[in-house]
């Protein structure tokens, strides 16, 4: 198998669990077999780039802390891996395709936040015959709606539930005078599209955007935000219902440990992603 070399951009939580899978070419102990070498690191904060790289046994050639120089270094890759930023999708993403590279994106929510960049993203990958993979991140489910859609879909909603400190900070739920520490039962914060749910909930937008990307789109897609003093995790609840039957999926994810807000199955989604690039045995839709 040829050596897959590979761009990194975003060396946090998701950036660094694929950097260290990429170098060991293993995760806990379980042989990944990628063919991957990494070959490339970007980070706007050079001491992130750098504490990643005294954890890797083979360092990257190229370590950048911002896009300069982004077209000679686009030459010594084959795949972009952005797991940095909505803002890094535009700026990595569109000038990687251009080149004719493999992508991957993590921010995936740029897709609903943007409106042009999904449309752009497809047709450029189109006409340059790139594959674009997006990881299925914190959930789970994406493969049902994806075939369940092809039959035709009738409804899709998407149920978040945190403990009510989790949405402290949040602009939405201040401005509805919400007490958080006061909440003793499950409270629906909001219920609406996908479409609104990423304007008030930015830090749903990931979840919601793949949700909708696979099964019937944002402003069909509902969403609903609960703070539950029963949950001691992030937990995602997917809902479908279609000519195939019913789909009920549920998962309590686990944060990961360099950022609470993203779960360690996000990382571990992109890992598996690499897996089916390298595999020649793809399981699953
Ligand atoms: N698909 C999903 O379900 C899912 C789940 C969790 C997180 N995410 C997304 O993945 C991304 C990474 O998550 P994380 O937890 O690793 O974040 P993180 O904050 O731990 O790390 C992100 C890193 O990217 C760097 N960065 C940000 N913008 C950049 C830019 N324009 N150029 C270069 N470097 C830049 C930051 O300095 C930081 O070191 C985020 O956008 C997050 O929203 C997606």
């Amino acid at each position: 198998m040829r050596n897959i070399n590979v761009g990194v951009i975003g060396c946090g939580a998701i950036g660094s669990v694929i950097c260290r899978a990429i170098d060991t070419d293993e995760i806990s102990g379980h042989q990944l077999k990628l063919g991957m070498k990494l070959k490339v690191l970007i980070d706007t904060h050079p001491e992130r780039i750098e504490a990643l790289c005294k954890s890797l046994k083979k360092k990257p050639v190229i370590i950048k802390s911002d896009a300069s120089g982004l077209d000679e270094i686009l030459d010594e890759v084959d795949l972009v891996i952005e797991c940095a930023s909505v803002a890094a999708v535009r700026e990595f993403i569109i000038p990687a395709l251009q080149k004719g590279k493999e992508v991957m994106i993590l921010s995936v929510g740029a897709l609903l936040c943007d409106p042009t960049l999904f449309e752009e993203i497809e047709r450029i990958a189109r006409e340059r015959r790139c594959n674009v993979y997006i990881p299925s991140g914190a959930v789970a489910g994406l493969d049902g709606l994806k075939s369940g859609v092809i039959g035709g879909m009738h409804a899709v909603a998407l149920t978040t539930r945190k403990p009510p400190l989790g949405f402290e900070g949040n602009e939405y739920v201040r401005e509805r005078g919400i007490d958080l520490h006061a909440i003793t039962d499950e409270k629906p914060l909001f219920v609406g599209s996908a479409r609104e749910a990423v304007k008030h909930f930015p830090e749903n937008v990931n979840v919601a955007a793949s949700i909708s990307l696979a099964g019937i789109g944002p402003e069909a897609t509902k969403v609903k935000i609960v703070a539950d003093p029963a949950a001691t995790e992030n937990i995602h609840e997917i809902e479908a219902k279609g000519e195939f039957g019913h789909l009920f999926v549920r998962v309590e994810n686990v944060p990961s440990v360099a950022n609470p807000k993203t779960s360690y199955l996000a990382a571990l989604s992109a890992i598996a992603t690499l897996k089916r690039i390298s595999d020649p045995i793809r399981v699953g839709t």
